[in-house]
């Protein structure tokens, strides 16, 4: 069943209006749009848990920090619709850059502590865009609930405390990264990689499993690292942001996984920028 194309906020407040009046609660999916199977999964999780569901769609200007990056990002609004006809959601929301950020636009939501760590630390402003955006969709969409990949970790934590700072009452989901087959994690930006790159990708997410291995038989991230940077290079990554081991709740760094912790990488394949994240065992 193809869902209503939504464009204008008032039209987008009836609606969300009524099923508010009807009781009804609404899960929001927020995205940029060239959707695959990572996005998909979020649809189906906020299926289950919500009355309504809105998927918004809007590449937002704000966050990305590279004009090219931003004139590059994949935009498939109409495939997008098409992937989203078997999970029959209520509608698809897409505003224009007019809608979210009129003139005369001069409010920016900024997360201090966790967005000064990670991709904070590399991609200056990033998530000011973020915090500033979800905020406006969550307040657009009316959401009661909102569905977010663990795929991006700091900014699900980050839209975490958002959410609660600015009493939104909205309950924020984060839901399990999905992965191709070989282990890469799912990302709109994997379409930018190269056939010769896409073979290469997937091992950075080999050489975090093996670190997640080595943390849980003891050994320390700083004695993990030259070699796994040294693999990375060898696999034509040109830079490595980062490769951290990093406490889940206030991503501070730490060197061995004595509270519960996630590794995070960021690298450069081939002029593509690649993230990913992953759980590893506890140390007793
Ligand atoms: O994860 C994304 O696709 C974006 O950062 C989001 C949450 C839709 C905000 O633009």
């Amino acid at each position: 069943m193809t869902a209503p194309i939504v464009r204008s906020l008032p039209e987008l407040r009836a609606m969300t209006k009524a099923w508010h009046m009807a009781g009804e609660t609404i899960g929001v999916v927020p995205t940029m749009g060239a959707l695959h199977d990572g996005h998909l999964s979020l649809v189906a999780a906020a299926k289950s848990r919500a009355d309504r569901v809105i998927v918004t769609i809007f590449v937002n200007p704000k966050q990305f920090n590279n004009p090219e990056d931003l004139a590059n990002y994949p935009r498939t609004e109409h495939e997008d619709a098409r992937k989203l006809e078997r999970f029959a959601v209520d509608a698809i929301y897409v505003p224009d850059g007019d809608t979210m950020y009129p003139q005369g636009f001069s409010t920016t939501v900024s997360v201090d502590g966790l967005t000064d760590v990670l991709c904070g630390a590399h991609r200056p402003g990033h998530f000011d865009g973020v915090a500033t955006v979800v905020t406006k969709l969550f307040t657009q969409t009316s959401a009661d609930l909102a569905f977010f990949g663990e795929k991006d970790f700091q900014q699900l934590q980050v839209v975490r405390r958002l959410a609660r700072d600015l009493d939104l009452g909205v309950e924020v989901v984060g839901c399990p990264t999905i992965r191709e087959i070989d282990g890469l994690a799912m990302s709109s930006r994997n379409l930018l990689l190269s056939d010769r790159a896409r073979v290469k990708a997937p091992i950075m997410h080999e050489v975090m499993e093996g670190i997640a291995e080595a943390l849980g038989r003891g050994e320390a991230m700083s004695d993990l690292y030259p070699a796994a940077e040294k693999r990375l290079m060898n696999a034509d990554f040109l830079s490595i942001d980062y490769l951290e081991l990093r406490a889940c709740d206030d991503l501070s760094l730490l060197d061995r996984p004595t509270r519960p912790a996630r590794l995070f990488a960021a690298a450069h394949l081939a002029g593509v920028r690649l993230i990913d994240n992953i759980d590893v065992p506890l140390l007793s």
